[in-house]
């Protein structure tokens, strides 16, 4: 579902998520927080005054015990005050504790108990009689059971006290474990946030890598399809669009380079045959000087005829480029045939052709028809391009990082700069230099680059460390059947 979504919903989800995990956390311990604030409140405020009171309550009833067996004893008032300051005491830390907010009902039980049984032994024994020394105040058994039901109330509070310690200490464990637990679910989300969502736009992406790649290598039939319901679908979708146009384009441009070049042969060969008649003087006498003229004339149509057929067969070759029926083929043949058929044209340039055949080379696989044409036009562009009286090397190599052959082509020209290496394989790039005085339209090398890509090998050019560069294409060998028994 996530993947349907666009990359700012994504990215606002995976937001949103966090912060979820974020304040869901804070306010859990918050809420833990402020219990635990409630409970020391409480323990500081109710539990440690019961503790110091009560304290104080038994020290009162010990102090009102001691003052009165002395007065019994010495018969001095200085006792009898004494002891009616600690009775007064008593009942004042006594209505201290019961004034306290007790929460809990069977704390504030306990010390009503306990006020109770004051009362109980005033009612019995009035005040007065204490005033007028006539009664004892009490017996030890009694001072035994107060000071008991005191020790136990306290005990109460003590209690209260370590299970708010523990109430305590139970909800920061809780806090520690939630927080850690909160720590680790954004954790793993994000892990998880980034791979789902970098996968999303990588998947694409690398597929509009590869479509921007098959345009830069002049393939225009490649499709991106992205199903994702985002951004990415909608840039396929311009991308296609785009990649249409340009093969449209394309097939305008080349329909319209062969058309016009079949239009301009036509007249152009009846031109050149008029001049021939002319020079050949079946339409009357022509003088030398006129003669000259009319054979650069013919000289220069037959260069445009020539250069507008190459048009016409390589933007027929370029639509036609397609693997049928691979056969198997001799390499050291092919180099001799592609030489041979380039000799004349080497002897024209003042450029030797030397063939490095390799020996008991296998054979490699391919259409004759469309391997020659690479290999002319790469050892054409050789001739072409080397200076005079220089020579051309044609070797076969065996390939050892491939199953395969490779085709060398080395000449002694001006080279080609590393930065161009990419361009000279695109449909009509020629240097600037060469542009205004050789012949050429620039789609020699792409078709051969294409012939190769379709029969499954590679090419590529090196400069040579000396003079001029090397072009290299591979071709695969032929794989012999298992001869069997
Ligand atoms: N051996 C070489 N030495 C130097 N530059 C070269 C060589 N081969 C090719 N180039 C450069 O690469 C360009 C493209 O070569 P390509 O064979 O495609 O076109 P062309 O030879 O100019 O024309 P075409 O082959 O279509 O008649 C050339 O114009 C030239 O600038
Ligand atoms: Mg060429």
């Amino acid at each position: 579902m996530l993947l349907k979504l666009g990359i700012a919903k994504k990215l606002f989800i995976l937001f949103f998520f966090f912060l979820l995990i974020f304040y869901g956390t804070v306010f859990e311990s918050f809420i833990n927080v402020q219990a635990m604030s409630k409970t020391s409140d409480r323990i500081v405020s109710v539990n440690n005054q019961i503790t110091s009171l009560s304290k104080k309550l038994q020290d009162s009833l010990m102090s009102m015990d001691a003052n009165d067996k002395k007065f019994r004893l010495l018969k001095k008032k200085v006792y009898f005050n004494y002891f009616e300051t600690a009775r007064k005491d008593y009942i004042k830390k006594l209505d201290q504790i019961l004034n306290l907010d007790l929460k809990e009902k069977h704390l504030t039980g306990k010390w009503k108990q306990i006020q109770k049984k004051y009362q109980v032994y005033t009612t019995f024994r009035p005040l007065d009689n204490f005033i007028s020394m006539q009664t004892h105040w009490g017996d030890d058994i009694l001072l035994d059971e107060w000071l008991g039901a005191i020790a136990i109330a306290r005990e109460t509070n003590e209690n209260q006290i370590e299970q708010a310690l523990i109430e305590i200490n139970d909800r920061s464990r809780h806090i520690v474990k939630n927080g850690l637990i909160g720590f680790g679910i954004s954790i793993l989300a994000s892990i998880l946030g980034v791979i789902v969502i970098s996968k999303s736009i990588l998947k694409p992406l690398n597929k509009l890598k590869a479509g921007l790649q098959g345009i830069s290598h002049d393939n225009y039939n490649h499709v991106i399809q992205i199903s994702s319901n985002d951004e990415f679908s909608e840039l396929a979708a311009a991308f296609n669009n785009m990649s249409q146009q340009l093969k449209e384009d394309e097939d305008i441009r080349s329909d319209f380079i062969a058309s016009l070049s079949h239009e301009i042969r036509t007249p152009l060969s009846s031109i050149r045959e008029s001049v021939n008649l002319v020079i050949e003087e079946v339409l009357g006498p022509v003088n030398k000087k006129q003669r000259k003229f009319l054979r650069i004339a013919s000289s220069e149509i037959t260069r445009i005829s020539s250069l507008l057929n190459h048009l016409l067969d390589t933007s027929m070759l370029e639509s036609n480029v397609t693997m049928t029926q691979p056969k198997p083929l001799d390499p050291n043949q092919l180099i001799k045939e592609a030489s041979l058929r380039l000799a004349s044209t080497a002897k024209v340039s003042n450029v030797s052709i030397s063939l490095h055949e390799l020996k008991s080379a296998p054979m490699v696989m391919g259409e004759r028809k469309e391997v020659m044409q690479v290999l002319l036009n790469i050892i054409g562009n050789a001739i072409k391009f080397s200076y005079k009286n220089n020579t051309v090397d044609i070797t076969i190599l065996k390939n050892t990082n491939y199953d395969g052959i490779c085709f060398k082509i080395s000449d002694k020209g001006p080279g080609i700069p590393e930065e161009k290496h990419f361009l000279i394989f695109k449909k009509y790039y020629r240097a600037k230099e060469v542009r205004n005085h050789m012949d050429g339209v620039g789609l020699g090398l792409n078709i051969s680059k294409r012939i190769i890509h379709a029969h499954g090998g590679t090419i590529f050019v090196k400069n040579n460390d000396d003079k001029g560069c090397s072009f290299f294409f591979t071709l695969p060998v032929e794989k012999k059947k298992p001869s069997k028994g």
